[in-house]
């Protein structure tokens, strides 16, 4: 399939279970290899699943970008309101909190299609500065968003079921 056929777009609630296996299944792809699986187990218990994804899409304070291929998903992202890192000092802060797109489809242009789309609703919503943490150990992800023109400004923890992990804030200015 070619990146022509792609299509991004808010997600509404009909969409919640295929983001629910989508969401699991891209996080699992990407960090279970380099974790326990009793952390991730917890982690994914706790952040995937029907119920999870339907109130994430419910929320006012949430925008879920879904980036499909002929109807399949092939990647989101979410976009979020909430508190931000003392480290993050642009104006009208907004979050990038999740960005996955699938295996067939790295290294295609379509993670820059869904950073285009996602930098364009971060707008709409009023943002002027979007920040995100990504881990210490997840080259890829730092590289790619070092080339969409985010810098490093520091660190925050994040705890991925009882293991306490460093991710490096992300942040690039809209304007
Ligand atoms: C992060 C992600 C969205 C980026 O999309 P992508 O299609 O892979 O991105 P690209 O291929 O355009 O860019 C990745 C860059 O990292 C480089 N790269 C690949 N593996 C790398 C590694 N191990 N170390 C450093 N750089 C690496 C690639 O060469 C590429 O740079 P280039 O275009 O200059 O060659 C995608 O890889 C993904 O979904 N990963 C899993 C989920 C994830 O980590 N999400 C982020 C959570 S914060």
């Amino acid at each position: 399939m070619v990146l022509t056929d792609l299509r991004i777009r808010r997600a509404v609630q009909n969409d919640a279970a295929a983001l629910a296996e989508f969401a699991e299944k891209t996080f699992s792809d990407t960090f279970g290899p380099d974790n326990r699986a009793e952390d991730m187990a917890m982690f994914v218990a706790s952040s995937f699943g029907l119920e999870h994804q339907a109130r994430e899409i419910a929320d006012p304070r949430w925008v879920t970008l879904l980036a499909e291929v002929d109807g399949s998903l092939a990647g989101y992202a979410q976009i979020r309101r909430e508190h931000t890192p003392a480290c993050v000092t642009g104006p009208s802060p907004i979050e990038l909190y999740r960005f996955y797109v699938g295996n067939d489809w790295k290294g295609r242009g379509l993670a820059q299609r869904l950073m285009d789309q996602v930098r364009a609703t971060a707008m709409d919503l009023g943002g002027r500065t979007l920040w995100l943490g990504v881990w210490e150990h997840n080259p890829r992800a730092q590289s790619f968003y070092t080339k969409c023109g985010f810098e490093d400004v520091g660190s925050h923890d994040f705890v991925l079921g009882t293991d306490r992990q460093t991710d490096r804030i992300f942040s690039v200015s809209l304007d």
